[in-house]
């Protein structure tokens, strides 16, 4: 073991990060290879993943691949890729997503945004753990993760399809875990609470990061800390690596505390009992 080695918590290991080449995909990329990981973005943005790339280590250490992961073809020969070029594949980190319309009331949805919605975020989700399991089970090892979201745990008026959707990947969290478990094959989902990512941005049309932090800051539970993409990343290491042997099948929350509170009584009584009263 090489002195700059000592620390690395993913030395040896091959990983693919569905949407790697943004927000939390992009974080955690560059934190596993620095944890000295081998690892393949597959996304959709060629230009930025292949930049991305560039920017986090050589050719030997990182690579990129166009990926639609509503595609089975691409998902497929993604999986494929890793394997040729780095030996095996021991974590497929199914990250991609998208939001879909912001459609808050049922009656306006609109039926082919909540199928597309499904079909990158839950059926390219599948597709991942598919193929990551059909090249893990003779392994007899591996990991496999999702990005789901606070919106799996809490109601937070997120829109239905993209609700359902993260909803269904921790049930696919714990349907897989049972189902891979006897070939030594691990899955965890992390659901993460606002994180100011292009996407959320894009989303929301909210710009301004420091109005985003605020925003989070002033209702957040846990003060004093500010939820970054980077703080995803560190889930993700920690349920990639070896240090998270026995562990499988959970949906872990970064929300510091968020999902277990409801101010709104207090809110209503706006501070006038002084048992309910709201902090947040
Ligand atoms: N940012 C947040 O507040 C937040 C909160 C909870 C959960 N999440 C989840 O985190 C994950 C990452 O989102 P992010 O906030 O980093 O967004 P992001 O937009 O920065 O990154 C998402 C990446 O996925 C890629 N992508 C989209 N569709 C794809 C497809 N069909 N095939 C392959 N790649 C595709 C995009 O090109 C992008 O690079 C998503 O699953 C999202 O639902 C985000």
């Amino acid at each position: 073991m090489s002195p700059s080695s000592i620390g690395q918590r993913l030395l040896g290991k091959v990983a693919v990060i569905t949407g790697g080449a943004s927000g939390i995909g992009e974080s955690t990329a560059r934190l596993f290879v620095k944890h000295g990981a081998k690892v393949l973005v597959a996304d959709i943005q060629d230009e930025l993943g292949h930049s991305v790339c560039k920017e986090l280590g050589t050719h030997e250490t990182i690579t990129y691949a166009h990926c639609d992961v509503a595609s089975e073809f691409d998902v497929q020969n993604t999986v494929d890729l890793a394997v040729s070029k780095f030996g095996k594949l021991d974590v497929m980190f199914n990250n991609a997503a998208i939001p879909g319309k912001l459609e808050i009331k049922a009656v306006d949805c609109d039926i082919e945004n909540f199928k597309k919605v499904f079909d990158v975020n839950v059926c390219g989700a599948f597709l991942g753990a598919k193929h990551a399991a059909r090249v893990m089970i003779p392994a007899k090892k591996g990991c496999i993760l999702f990005t789901s979201s606070l919106a799996s745990m809490i109601c937070a008026n997120t829109p239905h399809a993209y609700t359902t959707s993260k909803h269904a990947i921790a049930g696919l969290t714990r349907n897989l875990s049972v189902e891979l478990g006897q070939y030594g094959i691990r899955v965890n989902c992390i659901s993460p609470h606002v994180v100011p990512t292009p996407n959320f941005k894009k989303t929301t049309g909210i710009t301004d990061e420091k109005k985003i932090d605020e925003a989070v800051c002033e209702s957040a539970v846990l003060k004093e800390a500010k939820l970054e993409a980077k703080d995803i990343a560190e889930a993700a290491l920690y349920l990639a690596s070896d240090e998270s042997k026995y562990v499988s099948g959970v949906n872990l929350a970064v929300d510091g505390g968020y999902r277990l509170t409801n101010p709104a009584l207090a809110v209503a009584f706006n501070n006038m009992i002084p048992w309910v009263s709201c902090t947040h």
